[in-house]
């Protein structure tokens, strides 16, 4: 059988905004295999959660103007009509985000909100509560019963986006797309979790895609990343050869960005400058005006994304980036 799960080929995003056209996503390519977590990273408005919402076709659709594909089990997403997608949302994939209060309603109690989901989807009332509570235990709520009857604003912030959890995997997606999950969390529960994230993962066999600004969080749990800056990947590949061996020069900057206790007399880097303006057109590496290693080609076209050892690959026009 095919273990890919999903495939995403130049795929586009362009947004219509009061400002102009807003070209999120500048034609981007990966896949996501069965029962894998892969990570997508890179900083504030690169077009992370742009990617992650198409998947799912989250987008208010007369905005958003679709490229490329993608298919979901050989299932063409952009093909699909309002029922069919609706029955994919249901059923195949789940989401959750950085703010789990967004996505609960604070009026009723938590247990209530997964049981009311499972009931519409089928249950009985006293099944959906049974379920509700082997969920809860499953996410780590001690003890269920208790915590079932409790409404969001008597949770903490973890205990949250642990419910949040519980409801995406009420019906056992396939995939699983976790935005920023842990953003909003202190270090300590952010690594629980995302214990908790791995541990579902194997448990339920599913796939995951991680979105995150944070390397940290991607060394922690993902088997492969794609690294996106300014609506393109400029690297991808399995997260060890990565870490080892950076290539494009934005990806060594990021990783540079992250504190590490072990070299706590680092001083940290902060890339200089800003990303470009995501409404004009881009001509050549869209990390040249910021990137130390820059060279006149580099401004001139736009580099091929080339295959490196392993799955490793990489857009730089840059021969000494490859030595
Ligand atoms: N409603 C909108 N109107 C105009 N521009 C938008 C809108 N939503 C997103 N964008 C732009 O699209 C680009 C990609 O946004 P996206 O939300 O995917 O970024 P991101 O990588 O998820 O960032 P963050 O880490 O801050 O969540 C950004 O430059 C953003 O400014
Ligand atoms: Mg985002």
């Amino acid at each position: 059988m095919d273990n890919t799960l999903v495939s995403v080929r130049s795929l586009r995003v362009n947004l219509m905004s009061p400002h102009g056209i807003v070209h999120a996503v500048r034609n981007i390519n990966f896949d996501i295999g069965r029962g894998e977590i892969l990570g997508i990273v890179g900083e504030s408005g690169c077009g992370k959660t742009m990617t992650a919402k198409s998947i799912l076709r989250l987008h208010d659709e007369r905005k958003i103007l679709y490229g490329g594909s993608i298919s979901f089990e050989g299932r063409d997403i952009f093909g699909l009509n309002q029922k069919e997608l609706a029955a994919m949302r249901g059923a195949d994939v789940a989401m959750i985000f950085q703010d789990p209060m967004t996505a609960l309603n604070p009026l009723h109690r938590v247990g209530d909100q997964i049981g009311e989901m499972l009931v519409y989807r089928g249950a009985s009332r006293a099944e959906a509560k049974e379920k509700t509570l082997a969920l809860l235990e499953d996410v780590g709520i001690h003890p269920a019963a208790e915590r079932y009857r409790q409404y969001p604003f008597e949770m903490s912030g973890g205990m949250l986006q642990r419910v949040m959890i519980a409801l995406a995997l009420s019906h056992k997606p396939k995939l699983l797309i976790a935005d920023e999950p842990t953003t909003a969390l202190d270090m300590t529960v952010q690594a629980q979790i995302l214990k908790l994230l791995v541990d579902l993962q194997k448990k339920n066999n599913m796939s995951i895609l991680i979105i995150t600004h944070n390397f940290g969080i991607i060394a922690e749990i993902c088997s492969r990343v794609a690294v996106m800056y300014a609506g393109v990947i400029v690297e991808s590949g399995e997260v060890h050869e990565i870490f080892h061996e950076p290539r494009h020069p934005y990806t060594r900057d990021l990783m540079m960005s992250i504190p590490q206790p072990k070299a706590a007399h680092r001083k940290l880097l902060t890339i200089p400058g800003m990303p470009p303006d995501l409404r004009e057109k881009i001509s050549g590496c869209p990390y040249a005006p910021r990137c130390g290693q820059v060279q006149d080609a580099c401004r001139v076209s736009a580099p091929e994304m080339r295959q490196g050892p392993d799955s490793h690959s990489y857009a730089c026009c840059n021969e000494i980036c490859y030595a």
